[in-house]
């Protein structure tokens, strides 16, 4: 193959590969897997899961979350230089004076402005700031589904003892409990705004299982469901004329007098100027850090993705929880190079598509929960090394994709999958006959910055935070289904407290003293760094980036 030639389809090798998974097909098709013990299950996840590699980690040095074990990449934001010097900003006069700051511009931040709106507050007393375009967000890359207990076989308390189980104990009950018993009014809200959740022939809400869950309760629009709903959320946004600032970062949040959050300084990324916002009630709704590849992963995560979130909360005090746990899809894409990282949806395998070896055999049940599942792949490539090697170096193993058509029918794919179909399809991988490549890829950041009940409130008063950027609601692990989710539960409910709290806020004078006080920490505990936070886009220029998980060799 010369350097020119464009990808069609797999390699000779791989071919060869692929004719083991087919010879094993009839067979495993009538075999069942059996699920994991829950020893097993803990002896696999403390030899092979990421997070449990100790050089991965070190003690956070200061601030409330002193002693604190995080990922170096999280542990470097939050110990970095601020990324604007306070003295050169002026807080008079102010740009925009609003009752309701919302920072982040995709699921979480566009239901918490809704909410507000609905609750009473005016239009142009709401601003929200997106660093890319309204909606540029993982929220948009949402693929499998949303879980409700909406159905009689089902109910709230199942769904609650389901995410309770797949976080280890973990999460924060309050927090859970409120997540499961108002998500079917979530799934009501979408309905009405126009989202189109995939329908059965009669009429009823097509449901389907994920990892952990222990009913069909994941409502989905095809493996597209995230842009689905958000789209209609943005024509909403649109519609009620909601001030949005796109290509507008939040650089520092503003203080006041009384200790509270009272706004932020933005960094227009096209004019390169700051400006002021005075609120009285700030919502974090950032998303998560999947772009600090976390231990050198690939990611499924949007490039706005950088954990801007938490530099910011950790600046005025915040209280951060779970940010030492990482959540790994089982199934980033492995091949070709143009995609690895991508997200091959749950979906792939809740339709029958299983993980096999490089000799055709399957070696995990396919719908463990995602920490488990990860874990066993991983097991197989570097510690069986029955993995299948690409040829740009990286192990993955083969996702029996054709299953699908052989299990459901000719067309299944096309029907029920059609976004995994285009993304294999460019490249001429046909995944209703070939079998797909896959590896783990960093998909969620399971804790942030605490949420300290359902409200949304923060440690910090005048700070609420909702979605991928809280910690608590999924404690050490979530389920599939439960990151729209969350947005949408404690978008809601943002939306809805900050309208309520608004009233009652008095603001006193702005400061940015915070920043020099953190400044000042960083100088007392010696800690060297030339890395500045928050992050606003990733860098990928520079040596060893792409590392692609080879630690764990
Ligand atoms: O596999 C998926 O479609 C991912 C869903 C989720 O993270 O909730």
């Amino acid at each position: 193959m010369s350097g020119t030639d464009l990808i069609k389809g797999y390699p000779k090798y791989l071919r060869e590969s692929i004719q083991n998974v087919e010879k094993t097909r009839e067979r495993r098709l009538k075999e069942s897997f059996e699920l994991m013990s829950l020893d097993e299950r803990d002896e696999l996840l403390k030899t092979f899961h990421p997070d449990y590699r100790k050089e991965g980690k070190r003690q956070v040095k200061f601030g409330p979350n002193k002693g604190d074990l995080m990922p170096h990449e999280v542990v470097d934001i939050l110990e970095a230089h601020p990324l604007v010097d306070p003295n050169t900003i002026d807080l008079s006069p102010v740009d925009f004076d609003v009752s309701i700051l919302i920072i982040g511009g995709g699921g979480g931040g566009m239901t918490a402005a809704l909410w507000a709106l609905y609750s009473g507050v005016n239009a142009e007393d709401i601003l929200i700031v997106q660093k890319l375009r309204l909606m540029d967000s993982n929220s948009v890359m949402s693929q499998g589904g949303i879980q409700a207990a909406d159905k009689t076989n089902d109910s709230p308390t199942m769904h609650y003892l389901d995410i309770i189980g797949g976080g280890h104990f973990t999460n924060n009950p309050e927090l859970v409990r409120t997540l499961v018993m108002d998500a079917p009014l979530i799934i009501k809200w979408h309905e009405e705004l126009g989202v189109m959740y995939d329908r059965v022939a009669d009429g009823t809400m097509s449901t389907l299982s994920g990892g952990g869950a222990s009913r069909k309760r994941m409502h989905s629009a095809r493996d597209y469901t995230g842009m689905e709903i958000v789209r209609n959320l943005k024509d909403e946004i649109l519609n009620k004329n909601l001030p949005v600032l796109e290509f507008t970062s939040a650089v520092e949040l503003i203080m006041d007098e009384y200790d509270q959050v009272a706004g932020a300084v933005l960094y227009d990324m096209e004019t390169h100027r700051y400006h002021v916002v005075r609120a009285k009630l700030t919502i974090l709704a950032t998303g998560g850090f999947g772009r600090l590849h976390i231990q050198g992963f690939q990611t499924t995560n949007h490039y706005g993705a950088t954990g801007d979130g938490v530099a910011l909360a950790c600046h005025v005090g915040a209280k951060l929880k779970d940010l030492d746990s990482v959540q790994y899809h089982p199934t980033g894409a492995a091949y070709p190079e143009q995609i690895v990282g991508l997200l091959v949806t749950e979906k792939v395998r809740n339709l029958g598509a299983q993980p096999v070896n490089r000799n055709g055999d399957q070696f995990v049940y396919p719908l463990e929960p995602r920490d488990v599942e990860a874990s066993a792949i991983i097991r197989e490539c570097y510690e069986r090394n029955k993995g299948i090697e690409t040829p740009t170096g990286m192990r993955g193993v083969w996702l029996d994709s054709p299953m699908i058509e052989i299990i459901h029918g000719e067309g299944t794919i096309s029907k029920l999958l059609p976004a995994m179909y285009r993304q294999n399809i460019r490249f001429d991988i046909d995944m209703t006959k070939d079998p797909i490549l896959v590896f783990p890829t960093l998909h969620f950041q399971n804790g942030g910055i605490e949420m300290i009940n359902d409200k949304t409130e923060t440690s910090v008063s005048g700070l609420l935070a909702c979605g991928e950027v809280t910690g608590g609601v999924h404690g050490k692990n979530r389920l599939m289904g439960n990151s729209i989710l969350e947005y949408s539960v404690y978008g809601r409910r943002a939306g809805i407290f900050a309208a309520k709290r608004a009233q009652k806020v008095k603001l006193g004078k702005l400061s940015l003293d915070h920043v020099g006080r953190y400044k000042e920490m960083l100088k007392e505990t010696g800690v060297k760094t030339t890395k500045k936070a928050p992050i606003l886009l990733p860098e990928y220029r520079g040596e060893g980036v792409l590392s692609r998980a080879l630690n764990l060799l």
